[in-house]
């Protein structure tokens, strides 16, 4: 897009040409260095660290959907799908005490995994899911239609959504409604020994519960590529668990090349009065 001039902060050029920001976060005053601003870009799926009740109203803000954050989720994701759903947690286990022992195969067809967020990562990441045969279940706040998938909406139906799922992944936008649903009481609508792939926000999972629920035997193993605090102190409890796989948040990486495609394509939309792809509804915080 040669006709676009750009700058790499902090380089600004003249501040009043600048009409699209693409930050990770921006300063709060960007307004007063950037009077003209119209757009803001997050290089990241979420915008969950924004502040949206503080956010001008005047500007667009716009999240990542990029490409090649859906493929690099759903990579992790059946990754540990298939991780989780063939016991390896139990096998390495086994392996480092020098035993040999077969356990018991469930075929996939047997499985219930359970996706929560049918945004275009949950809608990927259950493609490649229902190629491999597995049962599915997909969980959101409003109503989806997803073929092969028994879909359930909303809070009133998330206990019956747990109680059908072998196999939690959680894709979903981190809000003041999502925050810590990952948490005791919806754990124990799951089955006994569940699994949980927590490829969201470290904001969703309660941790404390997860390490009662992983004692309990209520949940039998964890993966986990996001945390409260990333990274986690030396002393977490999380890094040393038997039962937890940790990740440092590499599921989903924006691609340079296919991001950058994404981003200019958003621009052009916005130069001809078009929606954006990935724009922010500043009220549902996604
Ligand atoms: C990464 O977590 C992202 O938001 O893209």
């Amino acid at each position: 897009m040669p006709e676009l001039s750009f700058h790499l902060w902090p380089d600004v050029g003249d501040p009043e040409a600048v009409e699209f920001l693409v930050a990770w976060l921006p300063p709060d005053n960007m307004l007063e260095l950037f009077p003209n601003l119209r757009v803001v870009f997050s290089v990241g799926a979420g915008v969950d660290h924004f502040d949206l009740s503080a956010f001008p109203p005047q500007l667009q803000l716009v999240r990542m959907l990029d490409p090649g954050i859906a493929q690099g989720m759903v990579e992790y994701v059946t990754l540990g799908t298939l991780a989780l759903h063939r016991d390896m947690p139990r096998f390495l286990q086994q392996q480092r005490q020098q035993q040999w022992q077969a356990q018991p195969w469930v075929p996939a067809q047997q499985r219930r995994v359970g996706v929560m967020g049918l945004g275009n990562l949950g809608r990927a990441v259950i493609a490649q899911l229902r190629s491999l045969g597995f049962q599915l279940n997909g969980w959101s706040r409003s109503a989806h239609q997803l073929q092969g998938v028994t879909c359930f909406a909303g809070w009133e139906q998330l206990p019956d959504f747990l109680q059908q799922t072998d196999l939690l992944i959680c894709l979903l936008p981190l809000t003041a409604e999502t925050r810590h649903i990952l948490c005791a009481r919806n754990f124990n609508h799951l089955p006994a020994g569940a699994a949980l792939i927590n490829a969201g926000r470290g904001g969703h999972l309660q941790e404390e519960d997860l390490l009662a629920a992983l004692d309990s035997g209520q949940l039998g193993a964890a993966m986990l590529d996001v945390l409260q605090e990333e990274p986690p102190g030396y002393s977490h409890p999380f890094w040393q668990h038997p039962k937890i796989w940790l990740t440092p948040h590499i599921a989903g990486v924006t691609s340079h090349d296919s991001g950058c495609d994404v981003l200019l394509d958003n621009v052009r939309r916005f130069r001809q009065g078009l929606p954006m792809h990935g724009a922010v509804d500043l009220s549902r915080g996604y």
